[in-house]
């Protein structure tokens, strides 16, 4: 075992002060959470529940570049916050979009469930369906500098997410370091050390495919600046170190951290986005890509009209 640091009564309640809200059901649950913040009850809210038929392929959208993902070394430090385990992630991290914005990792963190038996816990859903867990990369926009500078900004974070499944024995031995820590964090507010850390690992193996839209953090204060990332291939754990996920830690009042998850929240005017078919879709996605290569070529063409142009007016055919 690792160091294992109580942090000083008083910063603890701070850390109380400011986790005055809860996913159990009371006067300070997600029903409520738009009273103290406000933009909780917004129209552009995360997570969403995922309508594979209403998703728009978009051809234009190219797999994230992730970079420093892969690192092994180091100290990554983990916190149980009263709501989640968090691992703060070093800046050498790095995911670029299609549109060229970069972003810094910031933490990654957990959404499970688990209250009775067979309760999954997952933020996003499927058509509906909710997976067993999910995993949150936070990332701040590098133009701002700082995450305290990005979370105020309009376009100033991104997540990458993906969703967890149960594969009933197979021990994902990526996640058995993470896991075998839990013990380490039991309590709301203690945190360990993890040497060695391969986020990669930890997520799908396949990065490329994924969905995306704009939405905000699932947590108060439900910030409306969020790029999602969620990746369409799926995380493996044995039910075994899903149940350690589930019960392995207590919030602030020393109860099991469980179903911490929010529900759907409206999609509204949004549209999500996916960078590969669904295959009931294929119809409506051939028809987005024959529009996509056709524009492409539209602005060829206007590029080679101007060319001829220039040419016949050099060469004196016209005046
Ligand atoms: C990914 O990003 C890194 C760092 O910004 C850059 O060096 C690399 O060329 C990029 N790779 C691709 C495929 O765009
Ligand atoms: C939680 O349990 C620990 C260990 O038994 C104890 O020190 C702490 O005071 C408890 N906290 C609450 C809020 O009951």
């Amino acid at each position: 075992m690792r160091s294992l640091v109580i942090l000083p009564s008083l910063l603890l309640l701070g850390a109380l002060a400011q986790h005055d809200w809860t996913y159990t059901e009371g006067p300070r649950d997600e029903t409520h959470w738009h009273e103290e913040y406000p933009t909780c009850g917004g129209d552009r809210q995360s997570p969403i529940d995922l309508q594979r038929r209403k998703v728009q392929y978009n051809p234009a959208l190219k797999a994230l570049n992730l970079t420093g993902y892969d690192v092994r070394g180091g100290d990554f430090s983990m916190i149980n916050n009263g709501h989640t385990v968090q691992i703060s992630l070093p800046p050498t991290m790095r995911m670029t979009t299609t549109e060229g914005t970069e972003y810094v990792a910031l933490q990654m963190h957990f959404h499970w469930g688990g209250a009775s038996l067979e309760i999954s816990g997952s933020e996003h859903t499927i058509d509906g369906f909710r997976y067993v867990a999910e995993i949150h990369v936070v990332h701040y926009n590098s133009k701002y500098g700082s995450y305290d500078v990005a979370k105020d900004a309009p376009d100033g974070l991104a997540v990458l997410a993906a969703l967890i499944e149960v594969k009933d024995n197979a021990e994902n031995t990526y996640y058995s370091n993470f896991i075998s820590h839990l013990k380490n964090v039991r309590y709301s507010g203690q945190s360990t050390v993890l040497s060695g850390l391969d986020v990669q690992d930890m997520l799908p193996q396949n990065l490329r495919d994924y969905y995306s839209y704009w939405g905000s953090l699932t947590t108060p204060p439900c910030t409306e600046n969020v790029h999602w990332f969620l990746l369409a291939d799926t995380v493996q754990l044995s039910k075994a170190q899903i149940w350690k996920l589930e019960n392995s830690l207590l919030d602030d009042h020393n109860k099991t951290i469980r179903n911490v998850y929010r529900r759907a929240q409206p999609l509204n005017d949004r549209v999500v986005e996916a960078n590969f078919v669904y295959h009931s879709n294929y119809q409506h996605a051939l028809g987005s890509e024959l529009r996509f290569y056709l524009r492409k070529i539209d602005g060829k063409l206007d590029e080679l009209m101007s060319f001829i142009e220039k040419r016949a007016k050099r060469r004196g055919w016209y005046h």
